[in-house]
């Protein structure tokens, strides 16, 4: 126990010293009223490099961290557009210290609690170097369902690695696939345990075995390993890769622009933005690997899901300004997203909103370089979705992308029961899905 303790108290240590650069950052709530009202403050964003958290429209109130010698001139100019805002945290370093906190409360509780059954816990989020062992067991241990593959390496050269789940090595070309990322962003934590939880039915509980019967899985928990742990060593809403060498001080392609279905037409060319794109369509190691993975699958692959937190969202294309705006298949993709959004409503936590549906030019922002646009383009009467994952406020007021661990096993268990819906309506719409 002593052990213990001394090592809660040198984490808490550290972990004050930790997140100095976001010292009186705060995240402003932004409302606006018309389209073009969002347009202006989107410009504003750029020409002020600021942090989206979530976008800004008539619908939905933007959230937007802004650092503190970038106030005056941002609030200026909301007042110029006509916007209007509220200041939802003054300063997010204390939130980021009691992540951290709280973080290292549940590590010292989930070794305190390990069992002898094999598995990642539910109580944490675990680092990139855990899950990276994890799916080598995983695979040793199950090897008649699983196997695990090196799809390439991360800039900074980790390994990514993903699990195919199959009751015959992939050999039934019947059999509909179905694709899963997450953490394609890296400070988007909560939505590991979508894909830890997938791997945790499917392969070690097998509560519902006609999952893994019928169906051919790929299973990418980290998509971007070098982003994912830079959030957790330095700083924590590093949304993009690490790659280098496009500018002298700013590091990074946001990999969610970088896909080529009208790449570089509504994103941003500059590096230092939170949206670069990359300098040119699939220039980087991490969508790469996605490519690859969807060619070497793609008469079968019947639904793409790419995990993102957050706004309880299900989201389709087209996110970029294409000619039709959506796919021809948008009335499937809204069926479909609609009883997946059901089937998560009924078990999600009362104070969380109900999912909408719906498709991401609309609900969101107009944005190009897309995985899901991509992968809905290239296979057009297929499934290609994106979860937006609930933003939990608990009783800590952490919100956003930050993870209170409570809400770890919740985001696991809840976003699954969609997961298979989906799964199982590409069982029974093979016709549909060709
Ligand atoms: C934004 O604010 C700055 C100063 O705070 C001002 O110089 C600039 O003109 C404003 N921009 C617009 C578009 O109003
Ligand atoms: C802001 O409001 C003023 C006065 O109502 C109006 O003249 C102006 O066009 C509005 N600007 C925008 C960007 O909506
Ligand atoms: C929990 O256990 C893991 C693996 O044994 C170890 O690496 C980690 O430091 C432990 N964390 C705490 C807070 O005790
Ligand atoms: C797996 O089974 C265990 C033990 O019955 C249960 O607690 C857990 O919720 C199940 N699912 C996952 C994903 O852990
Ligand atoms: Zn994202």
């Amino acid at each position: 126990m002593l052990k213990y303790i001394l090592v809660f108290v040198g984490t808490i240590c550290l972990s004050q010293a930790k997140h100095e650069e976001y010292i009186g950052h705060s995240l402003y709530g932004v409302q606006v009223y018309t389209r073009e009202q969002a347009n202006l403050l989107m410009e504003l964003v750029e020409r002020l490099y600021l942090d989206v958290w979530t976008y800004p429209n008539p619908e939905t109130e933007g959230l937007i961290l802004v650092a503190p010698d970038k106030k005056p001139e941002f609030e200026d100019n909301l007042t110029v557009i006509n916007s209007t805002y509220r200041i939802d945290t003054e300063n997010i370093k204390e939130k980021l210290d009691l992540e951290d906190k709280l973080m290292a409360e549940a590590h010292i509780k989930s070794n305190a609690s390990r069992s002898d059954r094999f598995g990642l816990s539910f109580d944490v989020i675990h680092r990139w170097a855990v899950v990276d062992r994890y799916l080598v067991d995983v695979a040793n241990r199950f090897p008649r369902v699983a196997r695990v593959v090196s799809a390439g390496r991360s800039v900074e050269g980790r390994d990514i690695k993903y699990l195919r789940l199959s009751t015959d090595n992939f050999a039934n070309r019947n059999k509909p696939v179905i694709f899963i990322q997450s953490l394609l962003h890296a400070r988007e934590w909560v939505t590991l345990p979508v894909t830890l939880w997938a791997i945790q039915e499917l392969v070690i509980n097998v509560t519902e075995q006609d999952l893994i019967r019928n169906i051919d899985w790929i299973i990418l928990p980290i998509a971007n390993p070098d982003g994912y742990e830079f959030s957790h060593t330095r700083t924590r809403m590093w949304r993009k890769n690490r790659r280098t060498g496009h500018h002298a001080s700013c590091v990074g392609v946001d990999p969610n622009r970088n896909y080529d279905y009208f790449w570089g037409t509504a994103s941003s060319r500059d590096p230092c933005s939170e949206t670069f794109h990359g300098p040119r369509a699939f220039s980087e190691p991490e969508t790469l690997v996605t490519r690859n993975i969807m060619n070497s699958f793609r008469t079968r692959i019947s639904l793409y899901l790419d995990i993102h937190s957050f706004g309880s969202m299900i989201l389709f294309g087209f996110a970029a300004p294409s000619p039709g705006r959506l796919p021809p298949n948008h009335a499937t993709l809204t069926s479909v997203g609609n009883q997946m959004a059901r089937a998560i409503d009924r078990v999600k936590w009362a104070r969380h909103p109900n999912y909408r549906v719906g498709n991401i030019a609309q609900l969101l922002f107009v944005a190009s370089g897309g995985g899901t646009d991509w992968a809905q383009a290239l296979l057009p009467n297929r499934l290609s979705f994106a979860y937006e994952l609930p933003a939990h406020r608990g009783q800590s007021n952490i919100n956003g992308f930050l993870v209170e661990p409570a809400f770890i096993r919740q985001a696991g268990f809840e976003t699954w029961q969609g997961i298979k819906v989906a799964a199982r309506f590409v069982v029974r719409n093979r016709e549909l899905l060709q």
